[in-house]
């Protein structure tokens, strides 16, 4: 085996330099120990190999569960047939004429089927069939080897662009287009693409089903949605709610793969479960996880934009497709995300926004951070980017001309009245990146450069916004609720579903709910994310975690705090101990209310499609190598306004994670498809960024409180990955003069476009 490093960066790596942390404020947020802020709290049992994750949980007697998949992306069952010679007395097999409940995942439609029943359709690769189980490894592996499918070929599709089926579609805008483009001096046209690509949390997915003295099913695991997948479990199952349980394992990140995909992979432990009576371990290695879950939609993103010559954006006409993949999943919801971001944090007088996400049999595309914007974000900074190229204005000035501010209507008609942060994150990351200055330098040496040159450097810039928590009028139906209780035996608990995935959640409730009661941080203890203990906090995605539900549990320990004193006449720090002592238990229950004005019309969908805005900024700096087209990103600056910073060290730490993320989807992350089967589906062949290719990442966090959350917080999970990955393009772009349209931007690309050839074809796309 040969290992090839290849040169560090120029600059000696040095840790990103400490912006100045001094953030939290009010009651500081419970204080801390790392500067400034509390310890992590399930920090210590994962640095120390303590921490439990489901493949560590040891249930006696368990058996191992399996999952037989098809080999083909579209076909007709026909039979599943077992091979007479072997003994199946030591095996379960579980097909769907099994299922006590509905064959149906619980999601946004009834399309996904548990498992193909005999006489349906295989509409993907690596598609569930039959689950089996046994007492070991071995009989397993030797069991699924043993049966058969047996099938018709159907005519797959892969092309999203001559896909009929369509899950869903939107069409939304403002002002007149055609007066638009007819006040522009300029149009610019651009159509740009993104595969798929894998979320690759470091643990795989992972359930482990135990069946209850009740009849019911106790489903253990890896999972950022407790109550999505109980809804799952008990419709698959037939199950009331209370016999229905679903735990959170210590779980070694989500990234949106674990958002939906577990309910599919618990309900399967469960079904095998069931069947035998003993517990069922399903844990994947990484070539079946990578193989059979859920990516990032492709995306094929066309804008035509009318410009002044003053570089005033006139007109903004942008088409959006998503590839949905064989079932529905979250797409409406990726795409409305996608749909309403597509445009860029700019104010545009005359928009129209077409999109749809329609079906192919590849696998299911699903929940990936960003959730549809940074694809949307990306082709939307590549557009204004080449703008500025073609008006001759400077990336920086153009942004200044066009970028939302207070009173900007974005194009479902919101107006945007508060929180708006575009300028403050685009001149403070300019300025700490020192982006003109050094763009006269590349632009110098572009000028200089002879044909001997190995090397080019540039630098890029990318703007971004984020609407905080769900879609439109998400969360009022969800109606989510989070407490606080104090129990009969003085401690302070917080009872919410949302998930720790190494973003924080442990961390900043305890802080939080100290912060609000004046105790200390380590005074206040977190129930365990069990649907039999705690409430329906919603799901953790759409970075509402900190907003929302945080949100809640202030208000619930305000309440608490109020009840306490009231009853003391003393402040509760100094009294809730005897108040436990003296009247048992209290808990507080806060279910969420609208924001104040917040309002979103789901019929002509119009208004508030999000309560406030995040807003970001990047500054990349690269180099590329003109000999092997390899882009090594040097540095970036990435400047997020957060609404409030809860936590210095996690806010960073997330935008340094996304910057990062980010950076490998710009430059090296790549799915190939062959026949609707993803090609490279291991670790060896699917590349992500390593220690040796991260840059520097310098992280400026940015406060824009929105008034509507008690504590100003729009969270800080996703926002980051909007950005980077259109600052690198752009920065490859300043190096060379070369744009590369499709992501990512790979060797063979940049090589491709060197040539003045273009790049090999649309990734996500081909058959
Ligand atoms: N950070 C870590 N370390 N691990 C994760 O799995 N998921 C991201 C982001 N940051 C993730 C992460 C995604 S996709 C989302 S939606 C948010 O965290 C969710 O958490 P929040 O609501 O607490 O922001
Ligand atoms: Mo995040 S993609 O909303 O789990």
């Amino acid at each position: 085996m040969t290992i090839t490093t290849r040169p560090g960066p120029a600059t000696p790596v040095s840790p990103a330099a400490p912006s100045p942390v001094r953030l939290p404020r009010a009651g500081e947020l419970a204080r801390g120990h790392a500067r400034g802020a509390p310890l992590r709290r399930e920090g210590p049992a994962k640095l120390t190999g303590t921490a439990l994750y489901a493949d560590d949980l040891v249930f006696p007697g368990a058996w191992y569960g399996a999952t037989l998949r098809s080999t083909e992306p579209h076909a007709r069952l026909l039979g599943i047939e077992r091979d007479a010679d072997f003994d199946w007395s030591r095996v379960v097999v579980v097909t769907a004429e099994d299922i006590p409940g509905d064959n149906v995942v619980s999601l946004i439609i009834d399309d996904q089927p548990i498992l193909v029943p005999v006489g349906g359709e295989i509409r993907h690769q690596a598609e569930p069939v039959a689950l089996l189980a046994a007492a070991d490894r071995d009989t397993l592996r030797e069991a699924k080897a043993r049966l058969r499918l047996r099938t018709e070929p159907l005519a797959p599709v892969f092309d999203p662009l001559v896909s009929s089926q369509v899950f869903a579609h939107f069409d939304m805008g403002k002002g007149d287009i055609a007066a638009g483009f007819a006040a522009a001096d300029l149009v610019v046209e651009g159509t740009y693409r993104v595969g798929h690509t894998e979320q690759l949390y470091i643990e795989n997915q992972a359930m482990i089903a135990v069946p209850r003295e009740d009849g019911g099913m106790t489903v253990t695991g890896s999972l950022q949605c407790p109550y999505y997948v109980h809804k799952a479990l008990k419709r698959a199952l037939a199950l009331d709610s209370e016999r229905a349980v679903v735990i959170q394992a210590e779980t070694g990140g989500g990234f949106g793969g674990k958002e939906e995909y577990p309910s599919l992979l618990a309900v399967h432990a469960a079904l095998l479960a069931q069947r035998i009576g003993r517990p069922v371990r399903m844990i994947y290695g990484r070539h079946e996880d990578i193989a059979a879950t859920t990516k990032r939609h492709p995306a094929i993103v066309t804008h035509r934009t009318g410009v002044t010559r003053e570089g005033r954006i006139v007109a903004q006409e942008i088409d959006l497709v998503l590839d949905g993949g064989a079932y529905c999943t979250l797409s409406p919801v990726v795409l409305s995300r996608a749909t309403i971001h597509a445009g860029g944090p700019y104010d545009v007088a005359n928009v129209r926004i077409t999109s749809r996400a329609v079906a192919t049999n590849t696998p299911p595309n699903g929940a990936f951070r960003g959730f549809g914007a940074p694809q949307a974000e990306f082709a939307a900074e590549m557009q204004v980017n080449r703008v500025a190229e073609a008006l001759g204005i400077s990336p920086l000035e153009l942004r200044r001309r066009n970028i939302y501010r207070e009173g900007g209507v974005t194009p479902t008609q919101q107006v945007l009245r508060e929180s708006v942060a575009a300028q403050e994150v685009l001149e403070r990351a300019a300025e700490a990146a020192e982006f003109e200055r050094i763009r006269e330098r590349t632009a110098r040496e572009r000028a200089a450069r002879t044909a001997s040159a190995r090397t080019a450097r540039g630098i890029g810039l990318a703007l971004g916004w984020h609407g905080a928590g769900f879609t439109g009028s998400g969360e009022e139906r969800m109606g989510s609720v989070a407490s606080v209780e104090l129990t009969a035996e003085g401690a302070i608990r917080i009872l919410a579903a949302s998930t720790e995935m190494g973003q924080g959640t442990k961390t900043i409730f305890p802080q939080l709910v100290a912060d609000e009661l004046g105790v200390p941080y380590d005074a206040v203890e977190i129930a365990p994310q069990d649907t039999s203990i705690v409430p329906d906090s919603g799901p953790t995605v759409a970075s509402r975690t900190a907003m929302v539900v945080g949100g809640l549990i202030i208000k619930a320990a305000r309440r608490l705090r109020a009840q306490v004193e009231e009853r003391t006449g003393r402040p509760f720090a100094e009294s809730y101990l005897h108040d436990a002592q003296t009247w048992g238990g209290t808990r507080e229950d806060e279910r969420f209310e609208p924001y104040p004005g917040v309002h979103f019309d789901d019929e002509t969908y119009t208004g508030d499609a999000y309560p406030a805005f995040g807003w970001a900024c990047a500054v990349a700096e690269v180099e590329v190598d003109l000999d092997t087209g390899e882009v090594a990103v040097r540095s970036v600056v990435s400047a997020d306004d957060v609404g409030r910073v809860i936590h210095p060290v996690l806010a960073e730490g997330q935008v340094e994670g996304g910057t990062l993320q980010a950076v490998g989807y710009a430059t090296i992350e790549e799915i190939k498809l062959h026949d609707g089967r993803y090609l490279n589906d291991r670790l060896q062949t699917y590349l992500i960024p390593t220690a040796v290719d991260a840059p520097r990442i310098d992280a400026i966090l940015v406060e824009a409180p929105f008034s509507g959350a008690p504590h100003g917080a729009k969270g800080v999970g996703e926002l980051p990955m909007d950005v980077g990955a259109p600052a690198v393009v752009a920065a490859i772009h300043d190096a060379t003069g070369v744009w590369i349209h499709d992501l990512p931007a790979s060797p063979e690309r940049i090589l491709a476009a060197l040539d003045g050839h273009e790049p090999p074809g649309p990734p996500g796309i081909s058959a």
